[in-house]
């Protein structure tokens, strides 16, 4: 069984592919399992011989916001050691993300068995200093992700595991400061945002219908910006006129989304 969080399209690019390598059936979006159980636990039943597959995108040297969430509720009827394995996609450096997934699974009873990263284009674009990747750079890494993909799938279809990540430098650092900053203050069930939009608005609603935790409301056919937005980037980053800013700082920056979506 395969979950997946995506925000612009990488990680649901990657858990379809591993889906059909593996022959599973299609993935299920977390952001879709925490709307149908807004409380309690998110229960599911595994065949013996199943593993459960989490696909998502690196956040800030650590898992998705939504994906912890998701696995902060996870729970398999009647669990008989079924394997749990991670894919995460990044832009370029994980950190530890492996250890606070693994943190989290623990605390539902649940071990990593193995985890990959692979590189594919950053969507990275809220920050001064960061930005999507240079045109040669971003087709680059989805010529090498099919490859990547499939030698994932294959390690798991043998039932090996193990961490294999590219941790990058000062791990420490980034995955145990800098991440739970990022959780508690960008990505926390309050966070304000500064997205707004620009008179070049179509008031098409696609920022609404793709946010993943109903941040993005339309009002008067405009998108206005709530609490809880979780920093995935899928509202400015899929605006199809580029309407779609963060504060100052995105009007020179590039837009980046998987070419399937
Ligand atoms: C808020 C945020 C933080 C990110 N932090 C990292 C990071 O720490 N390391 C990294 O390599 N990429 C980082 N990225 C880039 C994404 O991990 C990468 O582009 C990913 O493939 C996007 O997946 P998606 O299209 O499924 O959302 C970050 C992206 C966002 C939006």
């Amino acid at each position: 069984m395969i979950f997946y969080f995506s925000g612009t399209g990488n990680s649901l690019w990657a858990a379809r592919r591993l889906s059909r390598v593996l022959g599973q059936a299609e993935p299920v979006a977390v952001a879709d399992e925490l709307r149908r159980h807004p409380s309690g636990d998110c229960v599911y039943e595994l065949g013996g011989g199943e593993c459960l597959i989490l696909v998502f995108p690196v956040h800030s040297w650590g898992p998705a916001e939504l994906m912890l969430r998701f696995v902060s509720r996870l729970s398999i009827r009647d669990y008989a050691g079924q394997k749990v394995y991670a894919v995460c996609t990044c832009g370029d450096t994980c950190g530890w993300t492996d250890r606070i997934l693994g943190e989290a699974l623990r605390k539902r009873g649940l071990s990593l068995a193995g985890c990959w990263s692979v590189r594919m284009p950053n969507n990275y674009i809220l920050m001064k200093g960061f930005g999507v990747d240079a045109d040669d750079v971003r087709e680059a890494k989805l010529a090498a992700a099919p490859a990547a993909v499939d030698a994932v799938a294959e390690a798991i279809r043998a039932h090996e595991g193990g961490v294999h990540l590219t941790v990058g430098s000062r791990p420490w650092l980034k995955s145990r400061i800098i991440n739970p900053l990022f959780r508690r203050f960008l990505a926390g069930p309050d966070s304000r945002t500064k997205y707004h939009v620009a008179d070049t608005c179509i008031g098409c609603g696609l920022c609404a219908r793709v946010c993943p935790t109903g941040t993005v409301t339309m009002k008067g056919g405009r998108p206005e910006w709530g609490r809880g937005c979780v920093q995935c980037t899928a509202c400015i980053n899929r605006c199809p006129v580029r309407a779609v800013e963060y504060g100052g700082i995105t009007q020179t920056q590039g837009r980046y989304h998987h070419p399937d979506l």
